[in-house]
Order: structure tokens, then sequence, then C-alpha cells
């Protein structure tokens, strides 16, 4: 990786990334998709064959993260973004709310977010870390009973992708922190990115699906991993300022 001055970050953030604020991933051992089947409670066939099922699933999730801190790696985002003179956008595939709490900005939530329900009558969203279920009336259209978590499920389309397709064409440092890289079209970003001149570096546990695509590897917990090289950027712009 080059001593490069980046003028356009992208983070690109998986639930790894939240595995240390006790948030469990979806493929390790105990994995929600071990305890869970992923037709069930992530697709839209299994909303609509049981969608008290699939409220109580998110229901059960929403506690789970409304608990959870922001460790080490968001804490390390918000630095760089407060520190680094360019503009840097966190894509998250997670659901949870850990990038807010950490004071993360420029967020894109692709997957959809755990505290948010939208109405399939009107398409208002509700905001709420309450339970949502079959009888939650629509606050805007008052219709009930048509409430779904705003989580994108497979076989639906991802949220924010003309924004985010404009940033990975834009940025000329892709991050991924915590994505095993084997969900689309989110496991693409870096090939995306790679192609328009990007620097990519992957922070992860073990080598992922589509690390062809990354110059750098850097492999252990992200919250241990990921701030010394938020300080390798900082002190690269810094002694950059010096020099000039
Ligand atoms: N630090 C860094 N990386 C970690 C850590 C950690 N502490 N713990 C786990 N990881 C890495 C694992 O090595 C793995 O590569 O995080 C990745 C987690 O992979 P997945 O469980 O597949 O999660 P993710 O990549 O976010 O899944 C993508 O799949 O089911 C859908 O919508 C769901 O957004 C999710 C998408």
């Amino acid at each position: 990786m080059s001593e490069r001055k980046y003028k356009n970050i992208v983070i690109l953030t998986g639930a790894g990334i939240s595995a240390e604020s006790g948030l469990a991933t979806f493929r390790s051992a105990n994995g929600l998709w071990n305890n869970h089947k992923v037709e069930d409670v992530a697709s839209i066939e299994g909303f609509q064959r049981n969608p008290a099922l699939v409220h109580d699933f998110y229901n059960d999730l929403k506690k789970e993260i409304q608990k959870a801190k922001p460790n080490a790696a968001h804490l390390a985002i918000t630095k760089l973004q407060n520190n680094y003179p360019a503009n840097i956008s966190v894509i998250t595939q997670n659901v949870d709310t850990l990038h807010e709490k950490a004071g993360n900005s420029n967020i894109y939530h692709i997957h959809g977010q755990i505290n948010q329900a939208v109405c399939l009558n009107c398409g208002h969203i509700l905001e709420t870390f309450g339970d949502v279920d079959t009888e939650t009336t629509c606050p805007q259209c008052n219709v009930q009973g048509m409430m779904k978590p705003n989580i994108v499920f497979f076989g639906e389309n991802l949220l924010c992708m003309d924004k985010v397709e404009d940033l990975l064409r834009k940025c000329d440092l892709f991050i991924s922190i915590g994505t095993s890289g084997v969900v689309f079209p989110a496991a693409a970003f870096v090939q995306t990115a790679k192609y328009y001149g990007a620097d990519t570096i992957e922070f992860t546990l073990e080598p992922t699906a589509n690390n062809f695509y990354f110059d750098r590897h850097i492999f252990g917990p992200a919250g241990k991993t990921f701030p010394p090289y938020v300080e390798e950027l900082l002190s690269s712009v810094h002694n950059k300022k010096e020099a000039d």
C-alpha cells in the first residue's frame, strides 16, 4: 500500500466488525444461520409464509442489538472521519446501529436497519426499537398488519445502491472490515473499486471468498487490527503535511 494521500475512502463493514461487541455473525460456528433457517427468517417467501415467526426473530435480535456497545473498530472509524482530510463513507451490511452509536457519519445501510419497519401498504418507515408484529398499525396510513421489518431479505433489492455505485467509482481507498465476501452484490464492491483504481485492504479473521481483489489482508479481531491501521493513515497525512 502506498503512502498515497487518499481523497475518497469507502469502508464496507459486515457482521465481523460487531463480533467484539457481542453480536453473532452469520456464518461462524455459532452463527445466526446455524441456528435459524435463512429461508424462514431472511427471505420474502418465509415472511409471506409465517410473518409472526419473522417478526419474533427480529424483535429478539433487536433486544440483543439494543444492549450492544460499539467497539474499538467502530470508534476508530469515527477517529478517521474526524481527522483524515478526505470524504469517508461507511457502507454497512449490518442492520445494527453500532456505527451510529460510535459517532460514525455518512453511513449507508444497504441491508436495512433493525430499528426500522416498513409499511407494505404506504411505504412509511417506522423507527422503533419496540416490538413490531402482525398486529402493528402503520402510524401513517392506519392500516394494521402490513408492517415488515425494514431488513433486505434474500430476493429483495438492496437499499442506497445509486449512492453506493457513485462512491465505489470515486473511491481511491476501499477498506473491508468483517465480511466473508460471499453475499452479492456487496461481495463484488471491492472488484468495482479495484477496477476504478482504488487501493484495497481487508480486515477479517481468515482469508475471504473474494480475497483475490485485495492488495492487503490483515487477519485478526478488527478491534485490535483496525485502530493501528487508522494511526498509520493519520501519521502518513501528518508526515506529508510536515514534508510539504
Ligand atoms: N474481526 C474481524 N473480522 C471478524 C471478526 C472480528 N472480530 N469476527 C468475525 N470476523 C469475520 C469472519 O472472518 C468473516 O469473514 O467477519 C466475517 C463474518 O462473515 P459473515 O458471518 O458471513 O457475515 P457477513 O459477511 O456480514 O454476511 C453478509 O449475509 O446473511 C447475510 O444479510 C446478511 O449482511 C449479511 C450478509
